[in-house]
């Protein structure tokens, strides 16, 4: 790079998925024709949260999603945008979403081998006071020649191909997996492009934050209990501190960049957890693990 302010050789989150993509010998482009169509659809919710207050964004359509939530315009929006992104890249067969009630199938005429289950506005309840919000996504593939079907949307987490997020939030931050550790990208909103500032990322091993909602502490099973209390007690140790956005994304975002501990526990009115599989904790699971970190689901102690 030479002296003056703008980098003539920055890495865009194109330019590095291209570069993966070469290092491969059988890919065949279609995982880097499928993110460029999911920063498309990024980089206009990122527009539209900045200047949702302007554009009428906030509030309510005054709909429930299949979830029993209250859905805002900015779910709607978001949601959209990364349907028709995907579908309009050639490269997906279903989709998932938290906003439908049913799996999305592709058209034939513009079906490809990708399986994407995405949770397009994380944090809804965030939209209205300006907090931190995001989009999680989880990518899986079939075999070519089979047709698309239920069952290749009930994978395990063990067979994601690509996981990230995006986080709207001081600015806005891609982080993204395809399996060989975890890149953070930063939009760069005078070009419009994400660039490569936080490459390898690897959660400290040890942080000093907890993040869990402590109001509903009546309600978490005994062992939940005993342990958020020994990162509160003097007696063993420095106390952790407590920080809780109530976004999942930047939540776990925060984990990842300072170590620390995030949970959503089961409780009695949500006893497999409120955090969805597909779109919430088997994305941000795998990033954990990529990033060096642990991440395990129970499905119910009740
Ligand atoms: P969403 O806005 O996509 O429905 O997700 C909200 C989720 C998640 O982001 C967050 O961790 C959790 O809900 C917060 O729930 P509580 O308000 O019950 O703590
Ligand atoms: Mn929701
Ligand atoms: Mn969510
Ligand atoms: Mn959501």
């Amino acid at each position: 790079m030479s002296n003056h302010a703008m980098d003539s050789n920055c890495i865009t989150l194109t330019r590095h998925v291209l570069a993966e993509q070469k290092k491969c010998p059988t890919a065949t482009g279609d995982l880097t024709q499928l993110l460029t169509s999911l920063q498309t659809a990024v980089k206009v919710v990122s527009c539209a949260v900045r200047k949702a207050g302007i554009t009428q964004l906030f509030g309510t359509v005054g709909e429930t999603n299949v979830q029993g939530e209250e859905v805002k315009k900015l779910d709607v929006l978001a949601n959209e945008l990364f349907i028709n992104m995907l579908k309009s890249s050639f490269t997906t067969c279903v989709l998932v979403s938290e906003e439908n009630d049913n799996i999305i199938e592709v058209e034939t005429e513009r079906q490809g081998k990708y399986i994407v289950c995405f949770d397009p506005l994380d944090g809804s309840s965030n939209i209205d006071c300006l907090v931190s919000i995001g989009s999680i996504f989880a990518i899986f593939k079939k075999d070519e020649d089979e047709t698309p079907s239920i069952k290749h949307v009930l994978q395990k987490g063990d067979n994601v191909v690509a996981a990230g997020y995006a986080l709207y939030g001081s600015a806005t931050m891609m982080v993204l997996s395809t399996g060989q550790g975890v890149d953070g990208f930063m939009l760069d909103p005078s070009i419009g492009e994400f660039i490569l500032t936080d490459r390898d990322i690897k959660i400290p091993s040890r942080g000093k934050i907890y993040s869990i909602n402590e109001g509903y502490e009546y309600s978490w099973d005994e062992a939940i209990k005993e342990y958020v209390r020994s990162k509160k007690d003097p007696s063993l140790g420095k106390p952790y501190g407590a920080r809780y956005v109530g976004s999942m994304v930047a939540d776990v975002h925060r984990t990842l960049k300072y170590g620390g501990i995030f949970m959503y526990p089961a409780t009695k009115d949500a006893p497999t957890g409120k955090l969805r599989l597909l779109y919430e904790c088997i994305p941000m699971a795998y990033i954990i693990e990529q990033a060096g970190g642990l991440a395990s689901m129970v499905a119910s102690v009740f």
